[in-house]
Parts: structure tokens; sequence; C-alpha cells
């Protein structure tokens, strides 16, 4: 079974998000948990940015044990001086230099010919190894770069010591089947490759950021960056949530999982979503408020009996403990009522039962969700009748 490197850029990416600003504090407490996750690399953010940014990345590099931190970089040696300076104390420091290497980037933001943008990678790749062993190149908008000028890129930041070469899809254009295309043609026609890490980096604009990501893992990269939430620049970055969990439930598809604790995954979601501010939809996968409510009768019926029939991922995995996985409404059976009372410590005979029920029926149809406390005012509105 192969073993996916999970680089964490919520810190980075993840906090390009409009609205977002996080403080030094926030940062490192964001920090420490994604280590509990265990993820393999942490792109603490972008030293050159800002004496802030530099701080965070600083603190975090000194701090946080047992975890790769990275910062990112242009391709300029301002940048990478910074980034240098930031992750230095680190366990394991990271430079990620980037370069946009599609016509678009290099016509219209850069205003550089390929030439000029080879010769920027290969001098920059070689100045960043200069000073640490572990450089990442990204090709920034590779989703879009032409794939010849692609390997080419890809050899000269290889030839000059990048150990990961990152295949950004930046707008999130792809599709899967031709964003995993794009790790196929590298793979057979890059000399040195064999040498490297191949990383996945996709943004969510079309949707697609997490089965992208899925598609180069079936197309044999090692690393994916994601982000806590999916958060990230315009519509976010791939969810570290939905990447983990699909690798482990459908481990036998992909053949390849993470060593991740995913037990803390819940508690990584909140701590981002309140640090941010940025609220998780009820319907997010893994993460969301219903991601493990079943409101049908049918369902809870199921669950009741056997919890598999409708549950693929048990919430305890993911470290949810406050999990009211029954959430009564219209849609509710007897069966599920009765346990909801059982819990609330009410035990009734066949007929309170019944009587309750309709009761609650009619309650349904003016609230959309009952409540506990509903629940207990009804039955002991009930009894105070009899
Ligand atoms: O989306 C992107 O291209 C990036 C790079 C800087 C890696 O975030
Ligand atoms: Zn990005």
């Amino acid at each position: 079974m192969r073993k996916i490197d999970i680089f964490d850029t919520t810190l980075r990416d993840g906090e390009q998000s409009p609205g977002v600003n996080l403080s030094h504090v926030e940062k490192l407490d964001i920090a420490k948990q994604l280590a509990r996750l265990g993820v393999q690399v942490i792109e603490a953010g972008f030293a050159a940015a800002s004496p802030g940014d530099f701080a965070a990345v600083r603190e975090i590099a000194r701090q946080v044990k047992g975890v790769s931190i990275c910062s990112l970089a242009r391709s300029v040696q301002r940048d990478i001086d910074q980034a240098y300076e930031a992750v230095k104390e680190s366990e394991h420091p990271r430079i990620h230099v980037f370069l946009a290497t599609s016509d678009i980037h290099m016509k219209h933001k850069l205003r550089m010919s390929r030439d000029q943008v080879l010769e920027q990678v290969e001098s920059m790749v070689k100045y960043t190894k200069s000073l640490v062993s572990d450089v990442q190149f990204s090709a920034e908008d590779a989703g879009r770069t032409d794939i010849d000028f692609l390997c080419q890129v890809a050899e000269v930041a290889i030839r000059n010591g990048a150990k990961v070469f990152n295949v950004p899809d930046t707008v999130g254009y792809l599709t899967p089947f031709e964003y995993a295309e794009i790790f196929r043609q590298l793979r057979k026609r890059v000399s040195g490759i064999e040498h490297v890490k191949l990383s996945a980096h996709c943004h969510d604009d079309l949707g697609m950021a997490v089965i992208n990501s899925l598609a180069a893992v079936e197309a044999g990269v090692d690393q994916v960056e994601v982000a806590v939430n999916g958060i990230g620049e315009r519509a976010g970055n791939a969810a570290l949530e939905e990447i983990a969990l699909a690798l482990e439930t459908r481990k036998d598809y992909y053949q390849a999982t993470t060593v991740l604790d995913l037990s803390q995954i819940t508690r990584a979601s909140r701590l981002v979503s309140k640090l941010t501010g940025m609220i998780v939809p009820p319907n997010k996968a893994i993460v969301g408020a219903n991601a493990f409510a079943h409101e049908s009768g049918i369902h809870q019926d199921g669950v009741l009996k056997e919890k598999t029939t409708y549950e693929i991922i048990r919430p305890e995995t993911v470290g949810l403990t406050d999990n009211n996985n029954l959430v009564l409404g219209k849609h509710s059976g007897r069966h599920a009522f009765r346990e909801k009372l059982e819990s609330l410590g009410y035990e009734l005979s066949e007929e309170e039962l019944l009587v309750t029920f309709n009761k609650f029926k009619e309650l349904c149809d003016k609230k959309k969700t009952v409540s506990d406390d509903d629940l207990i005012a009804l039955v002991d509105d009930e009894h105070a009748h009899k």
C-alpha cells in the first residue's frame, strides 16, 4: 500500500482566502494541531510577504517538531533568502519556490520568454539548493502549460536539485483525466523524474479539487497539497479531510493511504473554522454538522439495526464524540423516536409511545427539527395531562 505525503497549506494558500487574516498566535495553534494530525509538511506561510508572515513562519519552525516546515518563495533571491531565514531552525526545513510556466502567465504577468523562465528556474533552484537540501519547485499554472514546455521545466528543476516537483492546477481548470495525464507524461518523458517526488496541488473553481487530486494519486503522485476545510484562494484548495477519508475508506480502490491520525480531523476543522471565521457548511463532507446525521425514518431504522447500512465512516474515526446522529424531524420513524426518548431517560409503554409519537408528528409540521428540549416538554406535558 503506497503512503501519500500530506502537504498542508492551510496557513499559506488557505490564509489567502478573502477576508482571512490569522494572527501569529493563531497560526501557531493551527500548526500544532496539524502536527498532531500527522501531516508530513506544513507550509507555514510566505515569509517574504510581510514581517508578520516572516515572524509566524520562524516561530512555527522553532516550536513545531516532528514535521517539515516550509515557506513559499517566488523565484527571486530576496524571497528565497527570507524563506531560508524563516525556516532554517526547523528540524526539517523546506523551501517551496515557484514560477509561472503557462503562456498566459509568462506573456501577461511575467513578461518573460520561455528561455528566460528556464534560466530563472535553473538559477533559483540552484541557489535554493545551496541553502537547504529539501527544495520543492512549483510550475505555477501548470494546468494550462504546454506539456512539452512543462517537461523541460521539470527537467531543469530536477537537474538543479529540486526534490519535489509540484504541478499546480492554479485556476482549477482541468478535468481529472487531463490532470492525471500530465503526471503520466512527466513520468514518461522527464529524465531523473524517478528520483523526485511528484506533487498535486488543486483548486476548486469547478468543484473538482478533490477528485483531481485523487486522479493524481491514481496516476502515481507521492504528495498531495491540501487545506483544512478546503479553504484557500477563490473557491479554495483540495480539502484535507476529504482526501484523507477518501484514501482511508477506499484504500481498496486507490491502493494508497496516508499516515494521518484521523481522529484529529474534527478538532482541526473546528479550530480552523473558529480562527478563520470561515463557517463550514452543514452538508460539507466529513466535517459538516450533517455529515453523520440521519433524518429519514428508513435511514434511522437501518442505522439503529446496523450502522453500516447507511454509514461508510464511523463518526469516531474522525474524532467526533459529541455526535447527535439521529436528527428527529417529520421523516423520522417510531424506532428512532423510542431510542431518543430512552437516551433522555424515558421508558414509555407501547400505548404512551404511540400517543406521544402522534403529538411529535404534529409538532414536526410546525418545526423543521425537534430538539431534545422539545421532546422533554412533549413527554412531560403528556404525563401532566394523565
Ligand atoms: O495555486 C498555485 O499555483 C499555488 C502555487 C504558489 C503553488 O498556490
Ligand atoms: Zn494554490
